[in-house]
């Protein structure tokens, strides 16, 4: 396996795969991997000649408020994991090469963008659409794995691909959970003992406002207050946003038809950590 620090690199190795008659599948990430992202790589590793997989801890999806710097960031670790999957290329870039310093092009979305995590986080998935277009346009891959724990981002790049014409499969994977149901995030180590303990609180209503919904529930205010009355028990919790969104436009929705994102954010002291279900 290789690692790859600049944009040349990539695309010097990118081209002699295509010589080769090679597939390629792309696994975009902020490094600190854990068992979500190494499920998304098994996958890309299964239908790919060869996999990229990017770690770069992307300043532009950060508000200056948020934590760039304190994200947690093991390269040694997360090369290990790769290698031991059958990654091909590790791609981690310094800012520097990714961004020149009069930076000034922007992907960004509409409808989409502007609800749930886009409420709270404005400028988060500009840097998302744009950073990850800068990711396709360098590594050219046939297909790019994301995990449906972002669900609004996984949408939103779905719709960036169609609305752009960029000729690239996007394939979503379920969300990978702890023994205790708590999804796998980087930002779970933030969590001390007594908040890993409250954090429980958000797939414990996650998975009560699915069942509500697979009982048959339609009324989406009575899923949501149910969720909601659910997190207020924690004392530790605070919520950002407990919704429930059509599947494809992001918008909040009154009766429940599939397909349907039930998503939630939520405060355990200082971190914020997010989980949803879709139908
Ligand atoms: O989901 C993430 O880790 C990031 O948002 C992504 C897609 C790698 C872009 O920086």
């Amino acid at each position: 396996m290789k690692v790859a620090y600049t944009v040349q690199e990539v695309r010097e190795q990118v081209k002699e795969w295509r010589k080769e008659g090679l597939t390629v599948g792309l696994v975009p990430t902020m490094g600190y991997l854990h068992e979500g992202h190494a499920s998304l790589m098994k996958k890309a590793v299964e239908e790919n000649d060869r996999v990229v997989v990017s770690v770069f801890v992307n300043p532009t999806q950060f508000a200056p408020t948020e934590d760039l710097e304190s994200y947690p960031r093991d390269l040694e670790k997360d090369c290990a994991l790769c290698e031991s999957i059958g990654v091909s290329l590790v791609f981690h870039p310094e800012p520097e090469e990714m961004y020149a310093p009069d930076f000034c092009t922007w992907v960004d979305m509409d409808v989409l963008s502007k609800t749930l995590c886009g409420k709270s986080r404005p400028i988060h998935f500009r840097g998302v659409c744009t950073v990850v277009s800068k990711l396709f346009h360098i590594v050219t891959p046939d297909k790019a794995y994301f995990g449906q724990k972002d669900a609004q981002q996984l949408a939103i790049i779905r719709r960036m691909v169609r609305d752009l014409n960029m000729d690239i499969e996007i394939v979503g994977c379920p969300i990978v959970r702890e023994e205790d149901g708590l999804a796998k995030s980087s930002r779970n180590t933030y969590l001390n003992e007594e908040e890993r303990k409250a954090a429980l609180i958000l797939s414990k209503s996650i998975f009560l406002g699915q069942k509500m919904v697979e009982e048959g529930e339609t009324d989406a205010a009575k899923v949501k207050a149910a969720m909601v009355a659910n997190i207020e028990t924690e004392p530790l919790a605070k919520i950002d946003y407990v919704e429930i969104v059509d599947g494809m436009s992001m918008q909040p929705i009154e009766t429940i038809k599939t397909p349907i994102l039930a998503a939630m954010a939520v405060y355990i002291g200082k971190t914020r950590l997010i989980d949803n279900f879709i139908l």
